[in-house]
């Protein structure tokens, strides 16, 4: 099985996990869209779903399944979301898509994160993948020097045609190389606090609950 089918064969699993006649949170990349993909095929069993960025608000709706803005939402029984990276205790690097300011959002409403992802994102130690941080523009320098100082490297990330990325909130990307994330808690809070730091990437704090993890041999559940 190459990468994609993997995936797919992960986005299937998660249906498993879907509640009947709930509104649902959903992640956003790759397996994200798989799983949407799998999700239209019982769109008629839920109410709708809360999307993580405008690339799944739009995938959604292009399946027909309704969208909720999350201010109209109190909570969600689960969200269901890729990741970059997962480590043993099931805390993540997320933001490759940089959508992680709203899957955080939904995260933080959702009882259960159930982590869907392929075997190639499970990691010791969390920070080979570079760790996203969306930043306000005007702080993008001041955040890179403070994370510089920290032992990190940030990269400004850029479009292919060399324009500055802008997320679905406005704001900038910076993407930190050499860090090794021994205490993903500890790291998520002390960069949280920067002023000019939207949200980082490390989801301890919503760490996942569950991780479906396909691999050749099939899906491997992990309860946390
Ligand atoms: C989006 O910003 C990310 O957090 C994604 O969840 C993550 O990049 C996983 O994406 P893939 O499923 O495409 O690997």
């Amino acid at each position: 099985m190459n990468q994609n089918d993997l995936k797919r064969l992960v986005a299937q699993k998660a249906i498993e996990y879907v509640p009947l006649n709930a509104i649902i949170g959903v992640g956003t990349g790759s397996t994200a869209d798989l799983f949407i993909d799998e999700l239209a095929l019982i769109k008629d069993n839920i109410v709708g779903a809360i999307a993580s960025s405008e690339r799944t608000k739009q995938r959604l709706e292009g399946h027909g399944i309704k969208v909720f803005d999350v201010n109209e939402v109190e909570s969600v029984p689960v969200y269901i979301d890729g990741a970059d990276e997962i480590d043993p205790e099931g805390n993540m690097i997320k933001g490759g898509g940089a959508a992680h300011t709203r899957e955080k959002i939904c995260a933080s409403i959702a009882e259960q994160f159930i982590c869907i992802a392929d075997a190639s994102k499970e990691v010791k130690v969390l920070g080979k993948f570079p760790l996203p941080v969306e930043v306000v523009p005007l702080a993008r320098q001041a955040v890179a020097r403070q994370l510089s100082d920290l032992g990190g490297q940030p990269v400004w990330r850029k479009n292919a045609d060399g324009s500055p990325l802008i997320t679905d909130n406005g704001c900038h990307i910076l993407d930190v190389h050499g860090l090794n994330i021994t205490e993903p808690l500890a790291l998520e809070i002390q960069l949280s606090i920067i002023p000019g730091v939207l949200t980082v990437g490390i989801f301890a704090q919503n760490a996942a609950d569950i991780a479906l993890i396909a691999t050749e041999d099939g899906v491997k559940v992990t309860e946390y």
